[in-house]
Formats: structure tokens, C-alpha cells, sequence
């Protein structure tokens, strides 16, 4: 039986090979792993996409949020609001430095935070906002620029899934104060391992993350503060370089793939398709439906479709199983089921099908095919 992955790494690196393992050998007959030639010319390439004057690469997308926050002073006694529909490091690196997170929900529509909650969730000891751009679908950056300089609060853009993504023509990572992003294999731009950056126009700030994520030293052997060891890798930064040429027309692809999606699944009842905001340029690093559901409890129609479609050869994925506010690494924060149903029923509904740039028409066909099937 074919089968139809999630995402082909090994398929979207094929044409460009020769190019990727040139970059690797390069580097490694060059003997040096570490920074050098190819991380310099990264980050001014990955900040001129984006339009921050400064990009730092560093590596992972957790590390990047790690480094944005500290290098905020954001800690003990501060409050950062965020979704808790994300992957866990969003939050996690907000625990980590001591400060709180403080959820709000989210809009069915977009899957992103709701901006209408976000002012109620402020209070005297919130010191940042962290939007995700969650699936590649940006948030309304107008609307939450606007709320944050009202109160005077930091935003930090989590860009993970988003890399290429605009709001009103502007590039996310360079809308907030600081932009966060991933090159974990499967992102819009990923290497073949672990990797990421921050950017922002602020010197200072720059400056600060540059210093935290070499062990909090300027100078070789000369500590200033307390940091980390958070390297962009140099085969990653120059395996990145070979990719990036390549991002907008991938991105372009998965905008493509998206619309005969849309097509194919329109006329399917019992399915919420995703959709994409006006003012926003999604790049679709996910196509997440909502698999509606009133069964209230009983079996999760959601997983059955799932493991109907896994038994057809179609394999999807579920982002995300437990919203964050419910995890049990975060029970202490004292949130109670309920609270965010809105999120809560996401949880239960979403499925993110088959998408990556050459995902064929074919495939898709019998993506649309197997669910129809399935839900019929
Ligand atoms: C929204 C979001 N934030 C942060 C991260 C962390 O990135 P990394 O895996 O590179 O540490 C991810 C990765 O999945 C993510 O999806």
C-alpha cells in the first residue's frame, strides 16, 4: 500500500542534494565546526530576509525564546501572557527563567490567541507578550502591536512555524520587539538537525542574547553574566544558507498545496477547513483541520478518522493532544479543565494532514478521497 507521510524530508531535499552535501563536505574539509564563514553570512542573510538589522543564530527554537526573555530581564515576579495552544517550549522557557505564564484562549478560526482576552489577562506584573504564529497563520500583528504599546509591554514574536510568514507586508520576527525562530528539520526553513535565531533592531538587546549564549562572555574567558553554550552549529548555518535560497518558492508551494486542498475538502461535510486571515500571508507549515465533534465524551471521533485514514495509507498528525494549560508540568499554575474551551475543543478536533511543498495533486486527491470516505 503507498503511503502518504506528513511532511518528506528526503523527497524535499532530493533536487538540492548535490548542493546540501557540497555545503556539508565544505565545511568539513574546512576543519572548522565551530561559528566561522558560513554562521557570519547566515545571520546577515536570515536578517535581511526578515528585515532585522540583527539575527543571532543560536541552536534551537527553545534556546531563541530562552535567550529573547533573559535578555528582557524577564524573571522571578514578571508575567508573560501567551496561547496555550503551542508546543510546550513557548511556555516552558517563561517557567524556566522564573517568570509566570499566564494563558488566554483561543479563536477557533485561526487557532492562534484571542486577542479580545488579551487585555483582560493584563495586570501590573505582565512584562511581555509572546503571539505564535501557530501552523504559519500570523497573528494580527496590527491589533496586538496596538494593545502592547498601551501597556507598555515587550513583544516577542514565537516564529517557529511561521518562518517567511507576513502580517500587512511585513516579515514576522521583525514586527515585535524580538523574533524567535526554528530550524528544527520539519519548519518552513529547517536543517537536518537542530538550529535557530533571534532578531530584533536593538542594539542593546542584540548585543545581550549574542553575550547570553556564549556563556555570558564578550571577550574570551571574560564572563559578564550567567549564560549558556547556544550555538548555531556551522554545517547547520551553512547547510541553512543552501536552503534559504529556496524558502519563498517553498513557501509559495505549500500556499498552492493549501488551495487545492481547500478545493478537494470544500464539499466534505462534519470538516472545518483552515483558513487564512485577511492582512496575513500564511505559510502553512501545518493544514489543520477541525473534525467537528458533539459526541461529548464518548469515542474521539477525531482519533477514529485518524486511524481510519492510518489504515488507508494516509498518515496525520495531532497538534495539540493536551492544551498546555492542562499539562501536568504546569498543574501548579491551578487552571482547571474548562477554563479555555475554546482551546480545550480544538484539542479534541484538530488533524493536521499530509503538507509539505511537493506534496503531489494526486496525493491530494487521495487524501480528499480517503476522507470523504471515511466520513461518510
Ligand atoms: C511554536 C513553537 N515554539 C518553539 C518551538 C521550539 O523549537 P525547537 O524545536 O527548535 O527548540 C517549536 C518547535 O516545535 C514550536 O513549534
Amino acid at each position: 500500500m503507498k503511503t502518504i507521510p506528513p511532511v518528506d524530508l528526503v523527497r524535499q531535499h532530493k533536487p538540492i542534494s548535490e548542493e546540501i552535501e557540497t555545503a556539508i563536505l565544505d565545511v568539513i574539509r574546512s576543519g572548522r565546526y565551530i561559528g566561522g564563514q558560513p554562521v557570519a553570512e547566515f545571520e546577515e542573510q536570515f536578517g535581511q530576509f526578515v528585515g532585522s538589522q540583527y539575527c543571532i543564530g543560536c541552536n534551537s527554537g527553545t534556546d531563541a525564546l530562552l535567550l529573547a526573555l533573559r535578555a528582557l530581564n524577564i524573571g522571578p515576579g514578571d508575567e508573560v501572557i501567551t496561547t496555550p495552544f503551542t508546543f510546550i517550549a513557548t511556555a516552558e522557557m517563561v517557567t524556566l527563567t522564573g517568570a509566570k505564564p499566564v494563558f488566554i484562549d483561543i479563536d477557533r478560526a485561526t487557532f492562534n490567541f484571542d486577542l479580545d482576552r488579551l487585555e483582560a489577562a493584563i495586570t501590573p506584573q505582565t512584562k511581555a507578550i509572546i503571539p505564535v504564529h501557530l501552523f504559519g497563520q500570523p497573528v494580527n500583528m496590527t491589533r496586538l502591536r496596538e494593545i502592547a504599546q498601551k501597556y507598555n509591554l515587550y513583544v516577542i514574536e514565537d516564529c517557529a512555524q511561521a518562518t517567511g510568514a507576513m502580517w500587512d507586508g511585513e516579515q514576522v520576527g521583525n514586527i515585535g520587539y524580538i523574533g524567535c525562530f526554528s530550524f528544527f528539520p520539519t519548519k518552513n526553513l529547517g536543517t537536518c538537525g537542530d538550529g535557530g535565531a533571534v532578531t530584533t533592531n536593538d542594539p542593546a538587546i542584540a548585543d545581550l542574547m549574542r553575550t547570553i549564549k556564549e556563556h555570558g562572555s564578550r571577550q574570551r574567558y571574560y564572563h559578564d553574566l550567567v549564560g549558556i553554550n547556544s550555538r548555531l552549529d556551522t554545517i547547520h548555518a551553512a547547510i541553512l544558507q543552501v536552503k534559504l535560497r529556496y524558502l519563498e518558492n517553498w513557501n509559495q508551494q505549500r500556499r498552492e498545496v493549501a488551495q487545492r486542498y481547500h478545493e478537494l475538502l470544500e464539499p466534505i461535510p462534519g470538516i472545518q477547513l483552515p483558513q487564512e486571515v485577511t492582512g496575513g500571508y500564511h505559510v502553512w507549515n501545518q493544514y489543520t483541520i477541525l473534525v467537528e465533534d458533539s459526541s461529548n465524551g464518548s469515542e474521539n471521533k477525531r482519533d477514529r478518522l485518524r486511524q481510519e485514514l492510518q489504515e488507508r495509507g494516509i498518515m496525520s498528525m495531532i497538534y495539540y493532544p493536551i492544551p498546555l494549560h492542562l499539562q501536568k508540568v504546569y498543574q501548579d499554575l491551578g487552571y482547571q479543565a474548562g477554563v479555555f474551551p475554546v482551546t480545550e475543543k480544538a484539542a479534541q478536533e484538530v488533524l493536521s494532514l499530509p503538507m509539505f511543498p511537493d506534496l503531489t495533486f494526486e496525493e491530494q486527491q487521495d487524501v480528499a478521497y480517503a476522507l470523504k470516505d471515511c466520513l461518510s
